[in-house]
């Protein structure tokens, strides 16, 4: 008998880039669907963490990979323009209500477009401080987790002046105070006092934080957080990697908090599963060097091709608009789940990005991680894919793809009933959980 795809992974690919939570090894997929060896399919709630924002195989990504990959215009922007790459820089260009002159840089993965914002940045302004948050989690490279602040990169070296801000987490209030604004306090009186903000180049915020437990801060707090940063020539660069694109019922996440960033970052979505980062803001930022962030197959043609096939799809299928609709409707089935099972303590979210917080207890709010690994285990089983995130590794996180159908909502939602009921009657063991360190 061959060993099956998940031993042979065990054998062949490191444990350095491995994230793993239950046994899922992916033979195929189709929409929101993901196909095991043996043919068992499963809903994808997670939408491989958000990156699969048009499902799998969605005819027009097909279309327009198979015809970049056949006819390919090079290989990057490095040392040649490009068509694919020119085109979907002009349509990104066309969606950034950026006032002034802007330009698109283009990357991988939401790590080195973050990265390159803010190496560019310090360059630019000669100000290397930078502000960003608890719980933040800007990408796995060298630079980029300088200025994260999730727990899972506790032992990387940081930016040297790094402030790092509590996150206005409306479930878990700083100092009790659910409008955020006794972190602003925080940030002025460190300005005045620790951390001059003329040295302070950029501040790094993630409209939703992702990672850090898909929290929703309180409307508004964004708007006054850049205010402040302005006054004092910070720029602000918001982190949209997860949570853009249409993701969160809008086409940017900033649209919902009144404000523009000065560079907007994304990745993930944008390449629909190819990848595909870029950052979309300020020419005298993005502009200030040449040959400086930089890798050989930066702005390839055929990565470029899908993301601008994915930004069409969104549009030709109103898939903002259904995001909105669609996460409405999966945050009120697991209201309705709240009701039945005291594992939930909150529900929350914007569009297709949900998160829901398990506590062990309602009145201390105990963060219940076990089960919470255990409830996605179990879910697995089940036939339902979706992790967890936060600083408590005790929030369900679902981004599924955009495309997926009212009825398969439905179902991942009896699939999680079942999975909580699983859980409670101690159906799954402690033993299931023991090859799987999660985070
Ligand atoms: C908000 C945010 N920024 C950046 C990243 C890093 O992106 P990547 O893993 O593509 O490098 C992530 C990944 O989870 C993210 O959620």
């Amino acid at each position: 008998m061959t060993e099956g795809l998940y031993a042979r992974d065990g054998q062949a690919i490191a444990n350095l880039q491995k994230l793993r939570f239950f046994p899922l090894a992916i033979a195929g997929g189709h929409g929101a669907r993901l196909m095991e060896e043996d043919g068992r399919e499963l809903i994808d709630l997670s939408g491989a963490w958000g990156a699969a924002s048009l499902g799998y195989g969605h005819p027009a990504l097909v279309e327009a990979v198979s015809r970049a990959v056949a006819n390919p215009a090079g290989a990057s922007v490095l040392s040649a323009a490009n068509a694919p790459a020119t085109a979907l820089a002009e349509k990104l260009l066309g969606l950034f209500p950026g006032e002034g002159r802007n330009k698109v840089w283009f990357g991988h993965s939401g790590s080195d477009a973050n990265e390159a914002v803010f190496r560019a940045i310090a360059k630019a302004t000669g100000r290397t401080g930078v502000i960003s948050f608890v719980g933040a989690y800007h990408g796995c490279t060298t630079g980029s987790m300088a200025f994260s602040g999730h727990s899972v990169q506790a032992g990387a070296t940081k930016a040297e002046g790094l402030i790092l801000l509590p996150f206005p987490d409306p479930y878990r209030p700083y100092q009790g105070d659910a409008s955020g604004d006794a972190i602003l306090d925080l940030l002025k009186q460190q300005f005045a006092t620790t951390a001059p903000p003329e040295k302070i180049g950029c501040a790094f915020i993630e409209p939703i934080q992702s990672d850090g437990g898909l929290i929703v801060p309180p409307k508004g707090f964004f708007q006054k957080f850049a205010d402040l940063c302005r006054q004092h020539g910070i720029l602000v660069v918001c982190d949209e990697v997860k949570v853009g694109l249409g993701r969160s019922g809008k086409m940017h996440c900033f649209e919902h908090e009144d404000f523009v960033p000065d560079i907007l970052t994304i990745g993930k979505g944008l390449g629909g599963g190819l990848p595909l980062s870029a950052a979309i803001g300020a020419a005298e930022i993005l502009d200030c060097a040449t040959a400086f962030a930089m890798q050989t197959l930066h702005g390839n043609p055929v990565s470029t091709a899908a993301g601008l096939a994915v930004l069409e799809t969104i549009e030709r299928e109103g898939l903002a608009q259904a995001a909105e609709r669609k996460g409405e409707r999966l945050r009120e089935g697991l209201r309705q789940l709240a009701g039945r099972h005291a594992l939930i303590g909150d529900v929350r979210g914007r569009g297709l990005a949900t998160g829901v917080e398990l506590i062990a207890d309602s009145g201390s709010r105990e963060p219940a991680s076990r089960e919470t690994a255990k409830l996605i285990y179990r879910a697995y089983e089940l036939g339902l894919v979706l992790y967890y995130v936060g600083m408590n590794s005790n929030v369900l996180e679902m981004t599924p793809p955009l495309t997926i159908s009212d009825t398969e909502i439905d179902q991942a939602l009896d699939i999680l009933d079942r999975a909580f009921g699983d859980v409670r009657a101690g159906r799954v063991s402690d033993a299931a959980l023991a090859d799987f360190a999660g985070w």
